[in-house]
Order: structure tokens, then C-alpha cells, then sequence
């Protein structure tokens, strides 16, 4: 049977590269699985936890979140939606998996690269500097690894960026499973076709809810007003027209992406760019925002609705009933891993 994982980190209100590289491919799923596939999605604030966090400023960003979720068209009912702080499981087998995980294959992450900023144009960091880094961003991707095996995931919805984390998984499940007999599942990658979409103030830098400046994403829980500030103020170049080039128009052809996700017409960016090839810029990023604006509005609806249901406790309802059946998948694995330790048995 197919079971299908993903997660999601409670960093605020997820933008366009989210929705669009991820969170729109687990609706579709949702909506054209076999009534026999699990689909479990995870908001995964023991991840967040790995930078610091103000814990009222977190609590709310889980409820933005899940609100999000359910906004966009999960349904709790068909979908487990869930905390991963909800199911202790998780932990437990990261430490497992953690046991047959090498450091030489970890420290060559590249998200770990980067906060070593190992990268070419940046100058490393110093021995004190390094030591303060925190062991839990290092073994960040076991835990990742954990959420996906916990619950034999068959496949996984995610967008680029998240690929080499994907990659990692299916070698702690090699490990794993070499040491102590099959028994974890490899789980597939699944990536969206939007599956890196860029900021709008630096088109070389992938949309992100960490970039300082507000204006670089587009949060799907955007007014009109602000998805076309944002959209104006966006970086293109200094040619006054349209045309899909991601190489020397990195900007312009990044919002021909936008448009054709959501002008609904199914074109390309090719075909979008030939269409509004007259346009100036300004025209052409009024088009694009509204076209956004027009997709996002009854999810912009459908979220203020669902923060306010049942007084606020529609909420709390979903990621409970989430967290029991999430508990319940991830036991029926640790059930079975756990034999692994010899635990005393009742007699
Ligand atoms: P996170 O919270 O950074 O992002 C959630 C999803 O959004 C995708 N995404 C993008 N796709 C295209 N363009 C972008 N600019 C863009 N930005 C984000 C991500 O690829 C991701 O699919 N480590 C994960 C969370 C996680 C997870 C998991 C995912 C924890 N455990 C298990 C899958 C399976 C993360 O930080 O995603």
C-alpha cells in the first residue's frame, strides 16, 4: 500500500515556493489517491527548534500553519495532519537511525555547508564560532529521516531543495536495514513541477522564510494590496518587456513561472511570455499579482474561517485527532523496529 510523508516547517504562514513546490502536490494527492493510500502531513516544530525560537511566537506559527493546511484543502478527515511533537515516536527512532548514520556523510550536507558557509565566496568560520553550533541543526536530516521511515512512507511530496535530505533517508534505510535485517521501508521523492521557485528580490536565491526582507515572498495568506506591493517592488532588469530567458532575465522569467501556476489556463511560461510579449513591466506585474490575488483569495477566506472555528478550538480538535492516528501509524513501525534492542518481553 502506498503511504505518503511530508513535513512542513512552523516558520509563519508558508509563501508561494511552499505552496507551490509542496503543499499544493499534497492536495492533489490527497484528492486523487486510492481510498487505500495513508497520507500523513507533518508541521515538524522539533526541526524549528534547531535555530532559536520565542515559544509564544512558535505556538502561534503552528496554529498559522496547520490553519494554512486545512485552508488550502487537506482534510483532516482523509489527511493525518499533525504535530511532530504529538508522536514521541519520531525521536526515539532518530536516535536509532542515528546509531548507523555516518558524520562523513551529514557534514556534507549542504544545508550544514551553509551555516559552516563552506561556500566558495564565503570566508569559513572561525574554531570558537564553530563550536557554538548547535549538535541538533548536524543531526537535523536524522530527524527528517526518522519522521518519513516511522511511518514506512512509500513517497515523498517535496520541492527541490529538500532532495539531498530525501537521499539521506534512503541511506539511513540502507544502514539500517544492513545492520539489522530488512525491515525500513525506502521512500520515493516526489518532486512538484514548480519545484524551486525564486525570490523577488534576489532571482538567484530561492524563495525562503528566513530571507530578512518580507518583500522577497509572497505568504499565501497575502491581501491584494500587499501580493501587488510586493509584486511591483519585485527585481526584474532593465529591459521594458517580456520574455522567458532564466538565464540573462532571471527575474522576469520567474514571474512568467508564477503566472503560468496560476493563471489557470495551463500555459507554459513560453506561451505566457509570447502572450504579454507588448506589455511593459509595471502592466506585466499588475497582470501577474492579480492573477495571484485571484487564486489565493478563498484560501485567504477559507483561513481566517478555520483560525476562528468553534471559538479557536476547531483547531486544537485536528491536531489531536491528527496526533492519535500519527501515534498510532508510527507504533505499528517501532512495534516491529524496536526489536532490534532486546527488550524484556513479558512472560
Ligand atoms: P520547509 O518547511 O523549508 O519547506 C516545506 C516544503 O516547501 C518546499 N519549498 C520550496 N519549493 C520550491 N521552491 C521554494 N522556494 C521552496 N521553499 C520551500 C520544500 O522543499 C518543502 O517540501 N526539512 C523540511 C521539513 C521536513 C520534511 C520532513 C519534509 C521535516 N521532515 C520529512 C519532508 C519529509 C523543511 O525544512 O521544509
Amino acid at each position: 500500500p502506498m503511504v505518503i510523508f511530508s513535513g512542513i516547517q512552523p516558520t509563519g504562514v508558508p509563501h508561494l515556493g511552499n505552496y507551490l513546490g509542496a503543499l499544493q502536490q499534497w492536495v492533489r494527492l490527497q484528492n486523487t489517491a486510492h481510498p487505500s493510500t495513508k497520507l500523513l502531513y507533518s508541521i515538524v516544530d522539533l526541526h524549528a527548534i534547531t535555530v532559536p525560537q520565542d515559544p509564544e511566537r512558535l505556538r502561534r506559527w503552528k496554529r498559522e500553519t496547520l490553519a494554512t493546511l486545512v485552508a488550502i484543502g487537506l482534510d483532516p478527515d482523509r489527511s493525518i495532519l499533525f504535530y511532530q511533537s504529538s508522536v514521541p515516536a519520531h525521536s526515539e527512532l532518530m536516535w536509532i537511525l542515528s546509531c548507523t548514520a555516518s558524520m562523513g556523510y551529514l557534514s556534507r550536507m549542504t544545508q550544514w555547508k551553509s551555516k559552516l558557509q563552506l561556500k566558495d565566496d564565503a570566508s569559513p568560520l572561525d574554531e570558537g564560532s564553530k563550536s557554538k553550533l548547535k549538535l541538533g541543526l548536524f543531526s537535523y536530516p536524522v530527524l527528517q529521516a526518522a519522521d518519513i521511515l516511522v511511518h514506512r512512507a512509500t513517497h515523498v511530496p517535496v520541492g527541490e531543495d529538500q532532495s539531498q535530505h530525501l537521499e539521506f533517508a534512503r541511506e539511513c534505510v540502507t544502514n539500517f536495514n544492513h545492520a539489522y535485517g530488512p525491515d525500513l521501508v525506502a521512500p520515493q521523492t516526489i518532486m512538484s513541477p514548480a519545484k524551486r521557485v525564486m525570490s523577488l528580490q534576489d532571482p538567484h536565491l530561492k524563495m525562503s522564510k528566513s530571507h530578512s526582507d518580507p518583500r522577497s515572498r509572497i505568504l499565501i495568506t497575502d491581501p491584494p494590496d500587499v501580493i501587488h506591493k510586493k509584486m511591483m517592488a519585485a527585481l526584474t532588469d532593465s529591459t521594458n518587456s517580456v520574455s522567458y530567458d532564466p538565464e540573462n532575465r532571471p527575474g522576469v522569467s520567474n514571474l512568467l513561472q508564477l503566472l503560468s501556476h496560476f493563471n489557470g489556463e495551463g500555459k507554459s511560461a513560453q506561451e505566457l511570455a509570447l502572450k504579454y510579449a507588448n506589455f511593459g513591466l509595471g502592466q506585466f506585474k499588475s497582470a501577474v499579482a492579480e492573477s495571484i490575488s485571484e487564486s489565493l483569495s478563498p484560501i485567504r477566506t477559507k483561513y481566517e474561517q478555520v483560525l476562528a472555528a468553534d471559538g479557536g478550538r476547531y483547531l486544537d480538535h485536528v491536531w489531536m485527532q491528527g496526533g492519535v492516528k500519527a501515534k498510532e501509524s508510527a507504533d505499528a513501525t517501532m512495534y516491529v523496529t524496536l526489536e532490534v534492542i532486546p527488550r524484556a518481553k513479558q512472560q
